[in-house]
């Protein structure tokens, strides 16, 4: 055969490869608003930037007739290329090939993209639209899900692993998004569950459909399964392209750096934004915005527990991650999900080395029987857990309400923040003026003539001695009050003189984190 020849049996066997399930498959595919997997890496990385691996790995199945099928590519499609120039490994699992089903080979060409990106230290990318395991495979179907557990487990904290849910995720098959470090969804596309409505139904007599049962919603607002919500799959890939920009390849590399630009300060007018009332609400985001570059915040879990808010910004170029209350929803209290949200984004930044910017507000733990019953003690300990764990650069801004058990977990001194400062208007506290007064002046208020003239007095006389920041001045527990206009500039000059900061704990294998 001469090369010629041999180069149109290569366009050939390209060609068949190439083509996935077939037209009426991709129509199918077309029809329920998706695009193909093929499409989608084409349309998340850089122009001609993708290279295909293993085209021709066919399946090893015999059972059930599957010796007489030929399924391209093994219904996955794997390789390299770059998002904003930036490297990363890539699967996207083709569903017009036997719905995306997982089975051996399927699995075996996910797991060797998966050890490429963890070798090349690159991030790795997994588009997700799948029936599941390969029923007629069997437990090699098992095996080969078990194969990328265990290597997303073992690629946390190395290289950053992003899930993309673009059509059913079921079963045990949601656990590899799960054990990943930022999953996507889209609107009305993505479904994750791990038993669908009709064994629900069988089982518990229950009827719910799939969209309510594991729709993008239920997970970006109620479960917190999914970090990034999208209306469309293009509107998706623009947030996977913003966050590669913010991220660093690896845990030894730095995040990229881009020129410093000041914030709005025209629309984010910081000496505004908090009210001369203290019971008043603000938008932690537009405190955010007031500081960082450009005013730039890229927020993640913006649908889920959101009297925390946590994201991404850059100061003068450099990439930060912010934990905020957000005295907008709930009066910025932490409570199980907004203690496990901010506790996960603590762990990822330091995983790879992004310094942490604290944002204090907020009364304390949520009080109640639902949240108690609810484990609010050993999901609130996670967050000093991350906090006292993290040896990035920490620093953290009191603006108002820091009281009690808050006032500790939202990164204080105590828990080895490098520098902490407080604005005037900062009160801390072990608890509210008002609920203070009425425990240590009980007695005198009780047996007054006129007892809510006594409160009034003593909540006043309570006020002034502790709601503000000066008695934990006078401890160095605060190291500056600031007035709010110079924040940036002693944040940009914080993080500046921490950006060599070590710190080394006690050895050990690996502590026991209240998961
Ligand atoms: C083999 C599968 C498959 C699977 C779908 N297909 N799921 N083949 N194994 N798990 C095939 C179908 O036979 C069909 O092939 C093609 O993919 C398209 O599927 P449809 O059903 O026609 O598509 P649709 O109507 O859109 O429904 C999609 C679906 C449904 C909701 C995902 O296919 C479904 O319920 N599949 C089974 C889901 C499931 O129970 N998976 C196992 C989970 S247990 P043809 O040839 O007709 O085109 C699991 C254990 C993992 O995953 C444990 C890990 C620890």
């Amino acid at each position: 055969m001469s090369i010629k020849s041999k180069t149109t049996d290569l366009k050939r066997r390209m060609r068949d490869a190439l083509s996935g399930g077939g037209v009426d498959a991709i129509e199918k595919q077309k029809a329920t608003g998706k695009l193909t997997a093929r499409e989608r890496i084409i349309s998340l990385l850089d122009p001609k930037s993708f290279h295909e691996y293993d085209l021709f790995v066919e399946h090893a199945a015999k059972d059930f007739d599957m010796d007489k099928k030929y399924l391209p590519g093994d219904g996955v499609i794997t390789g390299t290329g770059n998002i904003s120039g930036h490297p990363v490994c890539i699967y996207a699992q083709d569903f017009t090939v036997a719905g995306g089903s997982l089975g051996y080979m399927h699995a075996k060409k996910i797991t060797k993209i998966m050890d490429h990106a963890l070798k090349l230290k690159v991030p790795l990318i997994g588009i997700n639209d799948s029936g599941g395991a390969r029923i007629q495979e069997g437990v090699n179907s098992l095996a080969g899900y078990g194969e990328i557990f265990y290597r997303n487990t073992l690629a946390s904290g190395v290289i950053p692993q992003i899930s993309v849910i673009l059509g059913p995720c079921a079963g045990g098959a949601v656990y590899s998004p799960a054990l990943t470090d930022f999953v996507f969804v889209v609107d009305k596309i993505s479904k994750m569950f791990i038993t669908g409505p009709e064994v629900i139904k069988t089982v518990l007599g229950e009827e719910i459909s799939m969209e309510e049962l594991g729709g993008a919603r239920v997970h970006a607002e109620i479960t917190g399964n999914a970090h990034f919500f999208a209306e469309s799959e293009q509107e998706c890939f623009d947030q996977i392209k913003q966050l590669v920009s913010f991220i660093p390849w690896n845990n030894v590399k730095k995040a990229d750096s881009f020129p410093k630009k000041m914030p709005k300060s025209r629309k984010y007018k910081i000496d505004d934004i908090i009210p001369p009332d203290s019971k008043q609400p603000y938008d932690v985001r537009d405190v955010i915005k007031a500081i960082v570059d450009d005013s730039e915040f890229f927020e993640i879990q913006a649908l889920f527990a959101a009297n925390i808010v946590i994201g991404f910004a850059r100061l003068e170029g450099q990439t930060i991650g912010f934990v905020a209350n957000q005295p907008l929803v709930l009066a910025g209290v932490l409570d199980v999900d907004s203690s496990d949200k901010a506790a996960r984004f603590i762990r990822y930044c330091d995983a790879f080395n992004i310094p942490l910017c604290t944002l204090v507000d907020l009364p304390g733990y949520l009080p109640g029987v639902e949240q108690e019953h609810a484990g609010v003690i050993r999901h609130g300990a996670k967050i000093l857990y991350a906090y006292s764990e993290a040896t990035v650069p920490k620093i953290t801004l009191i603006m108002r309400k820091a009281y009690g058990g808050g006032y500790i977990a939202m990164c204080s001194h105590h828990l080895r923040a490098d520098f902490v400062f407080a604005w005037p208007t900062a009160e801390i506290a072990v608890m509210g003026p008002e609920g203070a007064a009425n425990i240590i002046f009980r007695k005198e208020i009780t047996t007054a003539e006129n007892p809510d003239e006594v409160r009034k007095q003593k909540i006043k006389e309570y006020k002034k001695k502790f709601a503000n920041p000066y008695v934990a001045a006078a401890y160095g527990y605060i190291d500056a009050v600031i007035e709010p206009s110079e924040t940036r500039h002693f944040l940009c000059h914080a993080l500046e003189i921490s950006s060599n900061k070590t710190e080394i704990h006690p050895s050990k294998k690996h502590g026991i984190p209240p998961f």
